[in-house]
């Protein structure tokens, strides 16, 4: 392996016992090339071509308040293969909060958990008073990365295949793009939403493989949401407005309260050009959704799979210190319970049929992309470390049978989201490699493995090493060759 470091940043962050600031939550600071990387076991696959890319959280300046691991500032991974060659590299994504925070040599914005009194300059998106540190989701689109924040920032695009950074795209309007934009992967057409605290207080839009905005269209809400995933299928866009959102009388009072409304579930379909009067609204149980995993046509029904929480606002923990126990429940897919859900909208009826897929607390799934929007019969879906934001394990779902597979990390090892990368000539859905970073706290060190989707329960046939230890976080993508 041979490594070119990168002039390092202003970093002011210092060592901290903070659950999210250490073991494998430490943020990484250094930005490397890394070439021919080590094989640990294994044999690195010839038949698959192209890029994993990972977007973690890794704050840089001491936070002036009480941190929460969406605060830090997005870096983006990327390990590449091609004809049995492997090679790495790491970059900050070049915010305008960075760039800021850089000139400042200090933290300038409050975080999640903070008051907006907090922040010395005013924020972003839908909150309002947050850096945009563009680290929760990365995609690419029409052969740019795209790294995107949850609460609605500037979308930044990065050169795919060497991380430069493009700088924001073009095509986003002012009230921002939230994480998880959907490509079409059939036409290249991209979908995204955005929320913010006005009326209308959600927008929906496509933009075309020429990257140019081609359809915004306000979604009237009944007021501010929270929504955080979309999904696509291949003539109709899903949205929601589910009950758990700011509490209004508490937001006038600039405090931003999460909690559970009494009110269902609603999932706003309408088709992928559509205008406001074509929206048709399906009412389904409470809960939240943190992601969905895909959704298709069959006949007059649309099939929508996804992680259903059974308790979306769980009560603080009581076993940590109290400066954490809001933070630590949130965080912990065993207090929302996040369960394998599906959602059939019939639109002759107007009904939504419900039904839970398994009764494990999964999340952080993934599909063979190329099945985005069409119906597919596999699914990934990561386990989680009980009581932490960290994965320790794989299961794969066939869900025309009902059977799964599960792969578990060693103890001490963490593992990130888990694309799918399909095989050079792949002939079936799941013929390729699940793709994942792990970190190992053992030794302090963190890999690449791959696990050969038809012999999941085999477990990673090839582990790689990277040149140095991650951060964890939050979302990762896969894009073969051509889509580069
Ligand atoms: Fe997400």
């Amino acid at each position: 392996m041979r490594i070119e470091k990168l002039p390092p940043l202003k970093i002011t962050l210092g060592a901290s016992d903070h659950p999210y600031l250490s073991g494998p939550w430490t943020p990484q600071h250094e930005e490397v090339n890394a070439y021919d990387l080590d094989v640990i076991e294994g044999k690195v696959p010839t038949d698959i071509d192209g890029v994993y890319l990972r977007n973690t959280e890794n704050q840089i300046h001491t936070p002036l308040g009480r941190y929460h691991p969406f605060d830090g500032d997005g870096m983006i991974h990327q390990i590449e293969f091609r004809r049995g060659v492997v090679n790495y590299r790491n970059r900050f994504v070049r915010t305008r909060c960075l760039q800021a925070e850089q000139e400042a040599g200090q933290s300038l914005w409050g975080g999640l958990m903070d008051s907006p009194k907090t922040s010395l300059r005013p924020g972003f998106g839908a909150h309002g008073f947050l850096k945009d540190s563009s680290s929760t989701d990365v995609i690419v689109h029409s052969g740019v990365a795209l790294s995107t924040f949850y609460q609605c920032g500037e979308a930044y695009c990065l050169d795919p295949k060497t991380l430069d950074s493009l700088g924001v795209a073009s095509w986003g309007p002012l009230d921002g793009v939230s994480a998880h934009p959907k490509v079409d992967p059939r036409t290249q057409e991209l979908t995204f939403f955005n929320y913010s605290k006005y009326a209308p207080y959600m927008h929906y839009g496509v933009v075309d493989s020429n990257r140019k905005l081609v359809h915004y269209v306000p979604i009237p809400l009944p007021g501010p949401r929270l929504p955080h995933d979309m999904a696509i299928s291949q003539r109709y866009s899903i949205l929601n407005d589910l009950p758990v959102f700011w509490d209004e009388a508490l937001l006038k009072q600039n405090i931003h309260a999460v909690r559970m409304h009494d009110l269902p579930s609603r999932f706003c379909v309408l088709p992928r050009y559509g205008r406001p009067d074509e929206i048709r609204w399906f009412e389904a149980e409470p809960t939240y959704v943190l992601h969905f995993l895909n959704a298709y046509e069959i006949g007059d029904e649309i099939v929508m799979d996804g992680y259903f929480q059974e308790n979306p606002t769980p009560e603080p923990r009581t076993d940590v210190p109290p400066e954490y126990s809001r933070l630590m429940a949130y965080l912990d897919e065993y207090s929302f319970s996040s369960k394998l859900h599906r959602w059939r909208f019939n639109l002759r009826t107007g009904r939504t049929v419900e039904e839970r897929l398994d009764d494990r607390v999964l999340e952080f799934g993934t599909i063979n992309n190329q099945y985005m929007g069409i119906r597919n019969r596999y699914a990934y879906s990561t386990i989680a470390k009980p009581g932490w934001f960290l994965m320790t394990g794989f299961v794969k779902h066939d869900l025309e049978t009902g059977k799964s597979w599960t792969v578990q990390l060693e103890p001490g090892r963490y593992g990130s989201e888990a694309p799918f990368a399909p095989r050079i000539d792949a002939k079936d859905e799941d013929d390729g490699y699940l793709v994942s970073f792990v970190t190992d706290e053992n030794t302090g060190t963190s890999e690449c493995i791959l696990i050969d989707a038809k012999r999941f329960e085999d477990g990673p046939v090839c582990r790689i090493a990277l040149p140095h230890k991650i951060c964890s976080g939050t979302h990762a993508h896969w894009a073969n060759r051509a889509e580069l």
